[in-house]
């Protein structure tokens, strides 16, 4: 499919609020972390490799940069709530000060796993930054420091985000149900 066939997605958040809100974050994280020299960002593939890509360049505090993949849900909108890690971290976290980036926040079960994994390795602090967060997430005992947007349980995808795989390369959040679209 080349992009002039592609059906235009509706737009829930257009690329400036996201740019804008990229470089709140940016700014938030860069002086939280200005003490304690570096940070370990570790993207969640694959949804997070846009968001973890403009928001890292734009820190002003030094980072490293490692990733896991993260997979529940297949080819579907429904979580099958057994969340699979097929990439693990590579750098050694311990003593150092983590940061995860993921693209959204719905069940929360890949962060309550994946925290848990990652404690383990005895990181000196472990935050979560996440770009998106659902509804849902606030029925779980999770704390995430860094959130870009709270948006309605809608299926979301563009920036990063997919449905059963495409849309990622969108340059905006697209919503599938137009009624929720931005006017
Ligand atoms: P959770 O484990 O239910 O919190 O789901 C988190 C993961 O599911 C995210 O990292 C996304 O990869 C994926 N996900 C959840 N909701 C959406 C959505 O609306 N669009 C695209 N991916 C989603
Ligand atoms: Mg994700």
């Amino acid at each position: 499919m080349n992009k002039q066939e592609q059906p235009s997605i509706p737009v829930l958040i257009d690329e400036q609020r996201i740019r804008q809100r990229v470089e709140e974050l940016a700014l938030e994280i860069s002086v939280d972390y200005e003490e304690r020299g570096e940070v370990v960002l570790i993207g969640v593939l694959r949804g997070a490799f846009i968001f973890l890509a403009d928001l890292s360049r734009r820190l002003t505090v030094p980072t490293q940069i490692d990733f896991v993949a993260a997979s529940s849900y297949g080819e579907g909108t429904v979580s099958s709530g057994d969340v699979k890690f097929p990439l693990n971290v590579r750098l050694d976290i311990k003593g150092k000060h983590v940061l995860i980036v993921e693209d959204i926040a719905d069940t929360g079960e890949t962060l309550k796993i994946l925290l848990k994994r990652l404690r383990k390795s005895e990181p000196a602090s472990l935050n979560v930054c996440t770009l998106l967060r659902k509804p849902k997430f606030f029925d779980v005992d999770i704390s995430v420091k860094y959130v870009g947007f709270d948006i309605p349980d809608v299926w979301v995808l563009g920036y990063g985000l997919d449905l059963a795989g495409r849309f990622r390369s969108l340059p905006y959040v697209g919503v599938v149900d137009a009624a929720f679209a931005q006017e």
